[in-house]
């Protein structure tokens, strides 16, 4: 073991863990830890991250100054510098660790560090710009955009918030623009096929929700087998006699928005050439565009309207999805790709400087300002009151993020008319709105004021002489 002549006791600071720790599943979820790729742990500690993700056939080594000195940190596709910048407490090497991680870097550099919203769990001296605590461990807690901004600073890349606390230091553009793409529109997803009529079953159903044809590597390689001795000109007859026009034409609408969408926040995150765009979005711009030009333009304007308060506020009015108050428009996560785009484009911003949480419900978009928060309801679909466990805010104009834990509050806020938040056809819808209406008919929304907590909802039922029984309102026992 390698000894250290370090001003904290850094090896104390890394814990035995029993679960893949949240960057590397949240690092798995977004395709950045695939098997063709090598991986490096950076500063991997006792090493269980390294284990799990061997057990997941990945290809990864690890490499600690104190628990693996004796491993190579040799240069790898994807770096993972997991909780490290926290306890280093010399600024100095804070910055060359980050920027010897970053050398490493073949494809993507993936940084996470515990956010200022832990402060209330860290307690010790301040010890230059961190806190040293009574097991002499340091830690330096990072504000969400102030992670972002520094790796951005000592990388010299455009960077990627993934989730609260986690970004991603990209040093290929093709890999970026692909992860971008990835957020923005998920794979299409294809019907299975087994035999031909199968295959052309699949092949019309993605034209319709597509928009246009696909080119063979972008379909299943079943599909592609079994679609194989169809010359092109049959391919499209077909497809021309069976599909519904009116349901492409639909397609074709979806995909010039989302096209539009992901070049507007590629914007706002860095544009690249053409020819850096993944194969999928180069053929969307050729077949709904006339130029990538024309493309870019309307997604340049798209951009500006973000700043254009008259015009979001309309957008948000104008909304088939989502609950509008008179500060901000509120939507479930269900119903988020059916807002109009520009309001996608201002949640997809926000998401990419400070990081969209992992566990959320409702997105909150205020029409004046710029802010979005997500709101974690757990139990929305069960409670016909869900109460709000955490929001995460992030302001776009300062980049400013706050967190806000109700674990220990005493009444917490909690939703009424939960079919608002919802889009209309949402399976859910009919049986809220039934509630809604029967909480209306018994006077429970009388007094607004007192509703919005959870006491004053409980004094508001008692008032009215009313309980819940699931999602129906019932009379209330009398003693
Ligand atoms: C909080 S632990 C995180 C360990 C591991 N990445 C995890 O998440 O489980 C911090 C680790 O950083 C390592 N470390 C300290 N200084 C470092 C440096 N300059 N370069 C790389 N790693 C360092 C420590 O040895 C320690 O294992």
């Amino acid at each position: 073991m390698q000894q250290q002549t370090w001003n904290s006791d850094r090896r104390r600071t890394a814990i035995g863990r029993a679960a893949l720790s949240v960057p590397a599943r949240q690092a798995l979820a977004d395709r950045q830890l695939t098997s063709d790729r090598t991986i490096l742990d950076y500063g991997c500690g006792r090493g269980d991250d390294v284990r799990a993700l061997e057990r997941l056939e990945c290809n990864v080594v690890g490499w600690d100054p104190y628990y693996r000195s004796e491993t190579r940190a040799e240069p790898s596709a994807v770096v993972l510098l997991t909780y490290v910048l926290n306890v280093i407490e010399d600024p100095t090497e804070r910055r060359e660790t980050l920027k010897r991680a970053w050398e490493l870097a073949g494809t993507v550099l993936i940084v996470s560090a515990r956010l200022t919203w832990e402060k209330s769990k860290v307690r010790g001296e301040v010890f230059g710009d961190g806190l040293l605590t009574s097991r002499q461990t340091f830690q330096h807690l990072f504000g969400a955009s102030e992670l972002r901004s520094y790796v951005e600073e000592v990388t010299g890349a455009r960077v990627v918030s993934s989730a609260p606390g986690i970004v991603y230091a990209f040093k290929d553009d093709a890999a970026r623009l692909s992860y971008l793409a990835h957020r923005i529109t998920p794979d299409a997803e294809w019907l299975t096929s087994e035999d031909t009529a199968s295959a052309i079953t699949a092949l019309v159903d993605y034209v319709e929700r597509r928009g246009r044809l696909p080119r063979v590597d972008e379909m299943p390689r079943a599909t592609a087998e079994l679609l194989a001795h169809l010359k092109p000109g049959e391919v499209r007859r077909l497809v021309h006699d069976t599909a519904d026009a009116g349901k492409i034409a639909e397609g074709g609408k979806r995909s010039t928005l989302n096209t539009l969408l992901y070049l507007a926040v590629e914007l706002f995150n860095g544009r690249g050439p053409f020819n850096s765009l993944p194969a999928s979005m180069q053929l969307d711009v050729r077949a709904f565009f006339t130029s990538y030009k024309e493309a870019c333009q309307r997604a340049d304007r798209l951009l500006l309207k973000l700043r254009d308060n008259g015009y979001v506020r309309g957008a948000m009015n104008a909304s088939a999805v989502g609950k509008m108050t008179p500060t901000a428009l509120y939507v479930h996560q269900r119903a988020v790709d059916l807002m109009p785009t520009v309001l996608r484009l201002y949640e997809h911003c926000a998401s990419i400087a400070a990081g969209r949480p992992q566990e959320w419900t409702v997105v909150k978009l205020k029409h004046q300002g710029r802010s979005v928060s997500w709101l974690n309801y757990p139990n929305f679909d069960k409670d016909p009151h869900p109460r709000v466990e955490s929001s995460y805010m992030v302001d776009l104009q300062s980049l400013e993020t706050s967190h806000l834990s109700y674990a220990n509050s005493t009444s917490r806020p909690l939703l009424h008319r939960k079919h608002e938040f919802l889009a209309p056809d949402d399976p859910d819808v009919p049986r809220y709105r039934r509630l809604t209406e029967s909480e209306l008919k018994a006077d429970l929304y009388a007094n607004p004021h007192l509703i919005g907590t959870e006491n004053g909802w409980e004094s508001e039922l008692a008032r009215c002489g009313r309980t819940l029984r699931g999602h129906r309102l019932v009379r209330r026992p009398t003693d």
